[in-house]
């Protein structure tokens, strides 16, 4: 009788391939691994196939996803303006629950009985994993053969070597761990665990040193419909081509680098870099979209939504109820932002030089401006500022009544 099957999230390097075995041997399941393409350059997909099969898995699913998760997951995060913590753009955490997805339909489609990840016990993928999957298909396991064997980089390479695994051997081994997607790049451990250590060049791929940006700024026009980029200086572009050409041109200039110090879930502070070129384009446009579309209230409202949004994708709520209904709010605040932005591409910044929109934009020359044809009727503002003075200055009375110091 064939073993049951669980599907595996598979990147095709050491831990994962590495956890195949160590499933077959002791949790007495087959493997059947699962690729997903995020956009992370991975290398030939066909390769991470076999690697898997070569490692011991029965059967290897590649998909590419590329447009579906910058459609559907950095989408609604671009209109978000998501920023955990106000400065990282989400990259894993948006991943998480598209490779969810494709697991429990791999795991429906081949007929397993669970799912598995090779996350630690000591991050947030985790939990993104195991939550999504609760969600989407409370009848599958959840398997974490690393985080229940506890496994160190070392040993794992033992293992492969004792049962004769064809572990992958990278040429180049980085002294980090990393993730990567379309929409970042994020890099942990190694001497990053000093806080006070500053991040080493070598702990970057997609962003040039400042040290070494171009002497010459660059500009770019991105357009924005429903608050999404369209095109790249005229070229209109779908939107995971267009995140890969912002991407690497903001890169080039050295845009992008976050280095900060994370609060995660499971309750330690950790240090985290990471290079999002692309991401910090695309959200600065947008924001400034908005900030010329948007009219005042809805602007101010939107800005707390988008905190407590970023938070709960990075807790791994992505599925539920409060996500859906945030997703609706931004929606239509989105409906407005449409227009142009021109950002300047220099030394590490990415910088908005200007913007304009002929359908949305709520900036009125006429009520702006200090020339002769201002239309602004400045004698209402007397009685506007009495009245809203008024709460205060009746308030200030009382107190000064009082003798009391204001
Ligand atoms: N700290 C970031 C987050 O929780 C990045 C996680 C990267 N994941 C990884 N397995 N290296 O979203």
């Amino acid at each position: 009788m064939s073993k049951p099957r669980v599907v595996l999230a598979y990147s095709g390097g050491l831990d994962t391939s590495v956890a195949i075995e160590w499933m077959k041997e002791h949790k007495g399941v087959d493997v059947v691994a699962c690729a997903v393409d995020v956009g992370q350059g991975v290398d030939d997909l066909d390769e991470i196939k076999q690697r898997a099969l070569d490692c011991g898995a029965v059967e290897a699913v590649v998909v590419d996803a590329r447009d579906e998760f910058a459609e559907q997951f950095v989408a609604p995060a671009l209109k978000a303006n998501a920023m955990y913590m106000n400065k990282y753009p989400l990259v894993s955490a948006l991943s998480r629950p598209l490779i969810v997805k494709h697991l429990v339909r791999v795991a429906r489609e081949t007929g397993a009985v669970g799912v598995a990840h090779g996350c630690t016990g000591k991050g947030n993928d985790q939990v993104r994993f195991e939550v999504g999957t609760m969600c989407l298909a409370p009848e599958l396991d959840n398997y974490a053969p690393i985080r229940e064997w506890g496994l160190s980089r070392d040993a794992a390479i033992d293992y492969g070597i004792e049962r004769n695994i064809p572990i992958p051997v990278t040429s180049k081994e980085s002294p980090y761990s990393i993730d990567e997607n379309a929409w970042g790049r994020t890099v942990e451990c190694g001497i990053l665990e000093d806080p006070w250590a500053a991040p080493p060049e070598d702990a970057f791929e997609r962003t040039v040193a400042i040290a070494d940006a171009p002497d010459e700024p660059e500009e770019v026009i991105i357009a924005f419909e429903n608050g999404l980029p369209v095109s790249l200086d005229g070229k209109q572009l779908p939107l995971a081509e267009l995140i890969a050409e912002i991407d690497r041109r903001a890169g080039a200039h050295g845009v992008g680098r976050i280095d900060m110090l994370e609060d995660r879930l499971v309750g330690i502070k950790s240090r985290e870099l990471y290079e999002c070129p692309g991401a910090i384009a695309l959200i600065t446009a947008h924001r400034e979209l908005e900030d010329l579309c948007l009219e005042q209230e809805l602007a101010e409202h939107k800005r707390t939504e988008e905190g407590r949004y970023a938070q709960l994708i990075y807790n791994g709520l992505w599925w539920g109820p409060l996500k859906k209904a945030i997703d609706a709010f931004m929606e239509e605040a989105n409906r407005y932002v449409n227009g142009e932005i021109r950002l300047q591409l220099f030394k590490g910044h990415a910088t908005v030089t200007g913007r304009r929109s002929e359908t949305s934009g709520l900036y009125n020359y006429d009520l702006a401006t200090y020339d002769a044809d201002d239309q602004f009727d400045q004698s209402l503002a007397e009685g506007f500022v009495k009245l809203w003075g008024l709460p205060l200055k009746t308030w200030a009375a009382r107190f000064r009544d009082q003798d009391q110091e204001l």
